[in-house]
């Protein structure tokens, strides 16, 4: 009989060749280039190229991949319909989903054994959601929707498809190496969703779909906006061991901290608090940043030998705040970066392919009768 291990824990479910990391040394990389010099020297578009065939582009092939980017980044005039239809006050992770599953009907790649057809998909899928994302903001907000810019790169496209304006080179800038940072992450709940999802020879719409709906739990990509609202609710820094006593005491799951693979800080964390820091430097002083990092210090005296440290999600959120993004849309920012490990890795299943189906134990009753109902 085989072991039964909740949550998968360490249990390898496939061989792969896009993300490595080394959770006890802090490490992260891309197809084996360590996430500090890619978020230092790469740019999305580059990094999806990486991810997705497996090799730094020459400047000929990011030319015409990011040609092919620009020219699907508008959405069918359908799916904002579907996003007019949905409330308002409905939380843009579920438009994301809801609007994935959409595009999939205009543009369906039921047969995944065309490669040249699961590219174009996957380049739709990429080039689409920042252009979702911003427009259901805007269909909420009652702003009308801006159409994307093809001069633009993705991450200038996003900002202004969002905010009507042009952002400034260094707001591109810090919004690009966020979207490196979050690109890929190995057999992460979502990206496993997405190739679970794939196993079945499912279209890739309907594994992006399911990718998205898993990221969006707070236990995974969705702790980053509880991590904000968490930050706002501890009025000082002097009440910050207060809270942390208060969470430890109740057994509460601080937002932001712990890590399934990393028992040392998150790499992408370091570079995120590096981020944070410089927003908050341009753009004012706000308590936040000096309540997170006193609550990052506090837990890691209590809780540091249990490896509890900042995840991804711990100073994501801060940088957006600062950068004027909307607290629900820092999970949707965080699957328009994902999208391309999301595909990335249906694509690297697709090449060797065995239906995911592992089994339970099962723990029910085992000669149960039927009771007829008048007599239960
Ligand atoms: N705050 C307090 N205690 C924690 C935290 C936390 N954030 N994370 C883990 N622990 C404790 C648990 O209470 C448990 O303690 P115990 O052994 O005394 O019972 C121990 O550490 C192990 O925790 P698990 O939840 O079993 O660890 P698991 O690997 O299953 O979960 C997870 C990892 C989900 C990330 C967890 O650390 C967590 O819930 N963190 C908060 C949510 C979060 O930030 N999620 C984003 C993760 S990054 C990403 O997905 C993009």
């Amino acid at each position: 009989m085989s072991e039964f291990v909740p949550g998968l824990a360490g249990v390898v479910a496939a061989r792969s060749a896009i993300g490595f990391i080394n959770g006890l040394e802090g490490i992260l990389r891309y197809r084996g280039i360590r996430i500090e010099e890619l978020a230092e020297k790469s740019t999305f578009e580059e990094v999806s190229y990486l991810l997705l065939f497996g090799k730094l582009p020459t400047a000929t092939e990011l030319a015409a991949f990011d040609a092919e980017l620009r020219a699907v980044r508008a959405v069918p005039a359908c799916v904002l319909d579907i996003l007019r239809a949905l409330p308002a006050t409905g939380h843009p992770m579920l438009a994301l989903q809801t609007a994935t599953a959409a595009l999939g009907t205009v543009n369906p790649q039921m047969d995944v054994s065309d490669r040249a057809g699961n590219l174009r998909a996957t380049y739709r899928l990429i080039a689409s959601m920042p252009t979702v994302v911003a427009a259901f903001d805007r269909i909420r907000k009652d702003l009308p929707v801006i159409e994307p810019d093809a001069s633009l790169s993705h991450a200038a496209n996003f900002m202004y498809m969002l905010n009507g304006e042009r952002p400034a080179a260094n707001v591109e800038r810090l919004i690009d190496v966020c979207l490196v940072l979050h690109a890929e992450h190995g057999f992460n709940a979502s990206t496993f969703t997405g190739r679970v999802i794939g196993s079945s020879l499912a279209n890739p719409y309907s594994v992006v779909s399911g990718a998205v709906g898993s990221l969006s739990g707070p236990l995974h990509g969705g702790a980053n906006e509880r991590v904000l609202e968490m930050l706002q609710k501890i009025p000082s820094v002097d009440a910050v061991e207060g809270f942390l006593d208060h969470m430890i005491e109740t057994k509460q799951k601080i937002m932001g901290l712990g890590h399934r693979v990393y028992k040392v800080k998150d790499p992408r964390s370091h570079a995120l608090q590096t981020l944070a820091k410089d927003v908050f430097e341009t753009q004012g002083g706000t308590p936040l940043y000096a309540i997170a990092t006193r609550l990052e210090q506090l837990a890691a005296d209590r809780m540091g030998d249990k490896g509890i440290y900042p995840n991804v999600d711990f100073y994501s959120g801060l940088v957006y705040e600062g950068l004027g993004i909307e607290t629900d849309l820092f999970t949707p920012v965080f699957a328009i970066a994902r999208v391309s490990g999301w595909t990335a890795h249906w694509l690297e299943q697709l090449e060797d392919n065995r239906i995911y189906r592992p089994t339970q134990m099962y723990v029910g009753e085992k000669d149960a009768h039927y009771v007829e109902i008048a007599d239960r």
